[in-house]
C-alpha cells in the first residue's frame, strides 16, 4: 500500500496510506462503538419489561418474524420467554400476548387500556394519519362509525332478516356457478369471493355483481394481494422506515396502488348514489352516511366523503376476505374428512331434507354442524395475528410494566390452539364443541373474532354467511379431492391465512 510521488526531480516513496487506512479504521470503529453505546443507552428497557429474543440494531427482530409461518414462530416464543414477551420492530418495541387467559387479560378484562391502535406508517398513509376507516380509527370518530356502521348493518338486513334472505338467493347463483363445472376440478376461491362479496355489497351499495363481472374479479385480486402485503415483512420494513421506503421500489408500492384502486371503485358506486338519493328513502350504508353528511356537525365524527370511501373500504375488504377463505377452508377440511362431512349431510338431511332452503332457525335445531362450524373456524385460523392494539396508559401484564404507548399483539393462534384449552388442538375434531349427549357447547378459547371494544364489527353477519352458505352447499353437493392431489392444510400468512391455490371436485347429490 504505497504511492508513489513527484516532487521535483526525485521521486519520493511514502507510505503514507498506510496511516490514512489506519486512522479511517479507527474512526469507522470509534463511530460503530458509539452507535452501540447509544443504542444501548437509548434502548434500555424500562424496569419490569417484557423479556424477550436479541434484536439487531437498527432492524430489531424483523428478519426473526419474516418466516414463512410467523404466527407460529411467535406462538413457540411463548415456550422460551414466557406468555408476554416483547420483539423490537425497526426501532419500536412490541409486546406480544399469548394463551387464553393473557389475551383476555388484554382484550376483555383490561378492554379500555387497550381499546386503540397503535400509530404505524402504513396505515397512517393509507388512513388520513389514522383518523379514517373503521379498522384503524381511534377515539370519538371511530365509536361514533363503528356504532353507526352496526346500527346501518342491523337496518339494512340483520334485524329484518333481509341479509338471510340475500344469502339464501346468493346461494342460488353459488350453486348454478358449482354446478357449471359438471362435476370436474375446479378452484372454488372466485365463486366463493364473488358469493360472499356479494351479501355486504347488497348492504352498502344495494345491488350485487355476476360472478363474471371481470372489472370485480380483478378488484378481488388486488384486494387479496394488498391484505397478504399488509402482513408481510414488506410491511414491517415500510413501518420501520418509511421515509425511505416511500422512494424505494418493492412489492410494498402495490399495496398503495391497490388501495387505490378499491377507493376508485367506490368511489363510483358513491356518485351514482349521490344522483338518486331520496332523503325519506335511504336504501343502504352510502345513503344512509350520504344523510348524516348533510349535517355539517357531524364532519367532526367522521361523517365526510372521503371517509365514506374509507369506511366502505374497510367494510369490503374486512367482510370479504374473512368469510370467503373462512369457507374455502371449511371445504378443505370437510373433503380432507369426508365422515365429517357425511355427518353433516345426515343431519342436513333430517332438519331440513333435500328441497327447503337452510334457515338460521334451523342452526339451534343441528348441533353437529354448528360443531364443525366452530371447529373449521377454529383450525381456518383467519386473523393468525389480530388487529394490533395500543396501551393508553400504563398498565401491569402479568409479572411486567407495559408503558403507556406500546403496540401489543394479542396472536389469536396461540388461544385457538392453547393446549391448556383443547382437547386435540392440532386435530380436526368437531367434539371440541359437544357434550357428551351431542348437544353444542360454547367454549371460552373459541375467539376467531376476538373480544372487547374492538371485536369483530360483523360478527353476526359472517356467522349467518358460514351457516348459510355451507349447509346451502352441502345440502346439493358432495365435495371430493382431485385424484392424486391431496389437499394442504398450511397456508400463506399475511392479515389473514390464506389457502394455497387449491382444486376439488363438487358432484351434485
Ligand atoms: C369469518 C369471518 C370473520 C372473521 C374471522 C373476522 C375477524 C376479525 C378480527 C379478528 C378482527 C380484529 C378485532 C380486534 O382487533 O380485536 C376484526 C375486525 C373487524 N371486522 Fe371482522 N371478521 C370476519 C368477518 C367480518 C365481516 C363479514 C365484516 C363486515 C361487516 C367484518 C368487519 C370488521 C371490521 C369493520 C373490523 C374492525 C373493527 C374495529 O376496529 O372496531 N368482519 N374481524
Amino acid at each position: 500500500m504505497s504511492q508513489k510521488l513527484n516532487s521535483g526531480s526525485t521521486y519520493t516513496t511514502i507510505k503514507w496510506t498506510d496511516s490514512v487506512f489506519l486512522n479511517m479504521l479507527g474512526v469507522i470503529l470509534f463511530g460503530l462503538t458509539l452507535f452501540i453505546l447509544l443504542y444501548c443507552v437509548g434502548k434500555k428497557e424500562p424496569a419490569h419489561f417484557p423479556p424477550g429474543p436479541f434484536a439487531l440494531p437498527l432492524f430489531g427482530n424483523v428478519f426473526n418474524i419474516a418466516v414463512k409461518q410467523p404466527h407460529l414462530y411467535l406462538t413457540q416464543l411463548a415456550d422460551t420467554y414466557g406468555n408476554v414477551y416483547c420483539l423490537r420492530v425497526g426501532q419500536e418495541k412490541t409486546v406480544f400476548v399469548c394463551g387464553w387467559k393473557m389475551v383476555k387479560e388484554v382484550l376483555v378484562t383490561q378492554a379500555d387500556t387497550f381499546a386503540d391502535r397503535p400509530y404505524q406508517a402504513l396505515y397512517a398513509r393509507l388512513y388520513n394519519q389514522h383518523t379514517g376507516g373503521l379498522l384503524c380509527s381511534n377515539g370519538k370518530t371511530w365509536r361514533r362509525q363503528r356504532h353507526f356502521a352496526m346500527g346501518t348493518l342491523r337496518t339494512f338486513g340483520l334485524a329484518n332478516g333481509t341479509v338471510e334472505k340475500s344469502i339464501c338467493q346468493e346461494s342460488r347463483h353459488l350453486h348454478q356457478a358449482i354446478t357449471h363445472h359438471k362435476g370436474q376440478a375446479f378452484n372454488p376461491a372466485t365463486v366463493l369471493n364473488s358469493a360472499v362479496a356479494n351479501i355486504i355489497c347488497q348492504v352498502m351499495f344495494g345491488k350485487r355483481f355476476d360472478y363474471n363481472d371481470l372489472n370485480l374479479r380483478q378488484l378481488h385480486t388486488m384486494m387479496t394481494e394488498m391484505v397478504y402485503l399488509e402482513g408481510s415483512v414488506w410491511a414491517l420494513i415500510y413501518d420501520a422506515f418509511p421515509t425511505l421506503m416511500k422512494h424505494l421500489p418493492g412489492p410494498h408500492n402495490r399495496i398503495f396502488t391497490n388501495f387505490q384502486a378499491l377507493q376508485e371503485f367506490i368511489g363510483t358506486q358513491i356518485k351514482s348514489h349521490q344522483l338518486d338519493l331520496d332523503p325519506d328513502n335511504p336504501r343502504d350504508y352510502i345513503d344512509t352516511f350520504l344523510l348524516q353528511i348533510k349535517d355539517k356537525e357531524n364532519r367532526e365524527l367522521g361523517f365526510t366523503e372521503e371517509n365514506l370511501v374509507l369506511c366502505c373500504l374497510d367494510l369490503f375488504i374486512a367482510g370479504t376476505e374473512t368469510s370467503s377463505k373462512t369457507l374455502q377452508w371449511g371445504l378443505i377440511f370437510l373433503v380432507q374428512n369426508p365422515h365429517i362431512q357425511d355427518k353433516v349431510q345426515a343431519e342436513i338431511e333430517h332438519v331440513i331434507g333435500p328441497n327447503r332452503f337452510p334457515e338460521m332457525a334451523d342452526r339451534a335445531r343441528m348441533p353437529y354442524t354448528n360443531a364443525v362450524i366452530h371447529e373449521i373456524q377454529r383450525m381456518a385460523n383467519i386473523v393468525p395475528l389480530n388487529g394490533t392494539r395500543m396501551a393508553t396508559r400504563d398498565t401491569k401484564l402479568g409479572d411486567y410494566v407495559i408503558p403507556k404507548g406500546s403496540t401489543v399483539l394479542t396472536i389469536l393462534t396461540s388461544v385457538l390452539f392453547d393446549k391448556n384449552e383443547w382437547e386435540t388442538p392440532h386435530t380436526f375434531n368437531p367434539g371440541h364443541f359437544l357434550d357428551a349427549n351431542g348437544n353444542f357447547v360454547k367454549r371460552n378459547a373459541f375467539l376467531p373474532f376476538s373480544a372487547g371494544k374492538r371485536t369483530c364489527l360483523g360478527e353476526s353477519l359472517a356467522r349467518m354467511e358460514l351457516f348459510l352458505f355451507l349447509v346451502g352447499m352441502l345440502q346439493k353437493f358432495t365435495f371430493y379431492a382431485v385424484e392424486g392431489v391431496p389437499l394442504r392444510s398450511e397456508g400463506t400468512v399475511g392479515l389473514t391465512r390464506s389457502p394455497y391455490p387449491f382444486e376439488i371436485r363438487a358432484e351434485a347429490r
